[in-house]
């Protein structure tokens, strides 16, 4: 099913993760594990959005190290670049043109409106650029530019999927053609799963508190000792007490990547109000090194292999250029930008 023959058929994703640092797990449970399951049935298509990474990170002198980490990581966490297209944003100079093009049809207010922007203008107030205003419009063509229809993103991505459908749908009125299809959220199977920090204290995140993060970088001897800080507390004193949060987390984070014999056992040592923090938290360790180690691994080998690295990203910019060609054809022609069209 996944032959070149019946790809012109399936259904077009696209998704992309900015450039800026190391994947942790809640990028794994949230983004990638979704991708590797999509790669089979869609024609995927996942990048780097490194334009997007100067949006908020203008300083360029990590930004190589972090592009080549991510593709590595891509592939260390299951994408196949022989049913992927992966590839590197700034390959792509149609999605530049496109984003030229669809910010003539994107209004101040609208743009000044998005949470996403309001909350950098708090965060950032010395950087305010127009580059961070229009953030939502380089991320509508980067969806647009292949016609996709299937986005899987977090719920912090559904204000700029939908404003990716305004502008698409003002463009196709506009210029009077039916050029971009609605593109949507998507979760593969069931609801997204949040990766709770491990200090109790909202999710993990690239930035805030690294010791409450794991990242898929993050040595052996690391993953102990942040899992080993997490918060808990002298336990349940009565059986079948409410969770608190914290230790509820502890839990989440086990029923990712533990068996149901390990689960089950701590789950009735709480009830039972017997439970020693210490050793659930010695063994939800090692099953996350189990777990992020051959990752990790796998992306230091790749990381090394610059050589291949490079033949992805060429490769994947080949495949992602047709298809972006072939929309902005379609793009100057509803425009009648196409002027040495003959017909
Ligand atoms: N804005 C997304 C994020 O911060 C990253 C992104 C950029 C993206 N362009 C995209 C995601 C296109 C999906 C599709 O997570």
């Amino acid at each position: 099913m996944s032959n070149g023959a019946t790809s012109s058929k399936r259904e077009i994703v696209v998704s992309g993760i900015r450039s800026t640092g190391v994947l942790h797990l809640g990028n794994y449970f949230g983004a990638m594990r979704n991708y590797v399951r999509m790669q089979e049935d869609y024609d995927c298509y996942f990048f780097i959005a490194d334009w997007h990474s100067l949006t908020t990170h203008p300083d360029t002198k990590g930004l190589s190290g972090s592009v080549h980490r991510v593709l590595a990581e891509y592939i260390a966490c299951g994408l196949d670049p022989a049913k992927v297209t992966l590839y590197v944003q700034s390959d792509i100079p149609e999605i530049a043109e496109l984003y030229l093009l669809l910010n003539m049809l994107a209004y101040k207010g609208e743009l000044e409106k998005t949470a996403s922007f309001k909350d950098k203008v708090r965060q950032q107030p010395e950087n305010v650029n127009a580059g961070l205003l229009t953030y939502p419009v380089l991320m509508t063509s980067d969806i647009l530019v292949h016609r996709a229809v299937k986005v899987p993103v977090g719920k912090d991505q559904e204000q700029h999927l939908e404003m990716a459908r305004n502008f698409g749908q003002r463009f196709n009125h506009r210029y009077g053609q039916e050029v971009f299809p609605e593109p949507y959220a998507f979760n593969f199977g069931h609801e997204l799963l949040k990766v709770p920090s491990l200090d109790g204290a909202g999710k993990m995140s690239k930035s805030e508190n690294q010791m409450a993060t794991l990242y898929l970088n993050d040595d052996d001897d690391l993953i102990r000792k942040k899992v080993m800080k997490a918060k808990t507390d002298a336990g349940p004193t009565a059986p079948n007490t409410p969770m608190p949060d914290y230790i509820e987390n502890l839990f989440l984070l086990m029923r990712l990547v533990s068996d149901d014999s390990t689960i089950l056992h701590y789950t009735a040592a709480y009830n039972d109000a017997a439970i020693r923090y210490g050793d659930m938290k010695k063994a939800l360790a090692e099953d996350m090194i189990r777990f992020i180690a051959p990752i990790r691994e796998s992306a230091r080998e790749l990381e090394k292999d610059k050589g291949y690295l490079h033949k992805v990203m060429r490769e994947g910019a080949e495949k992602a250029r047709i298809s972006a060609a072939a929309t902005l054809q379609l793009v100057r022609h509803a425009m009648g930008m196409d002027y040495r069209f003959l017909s």
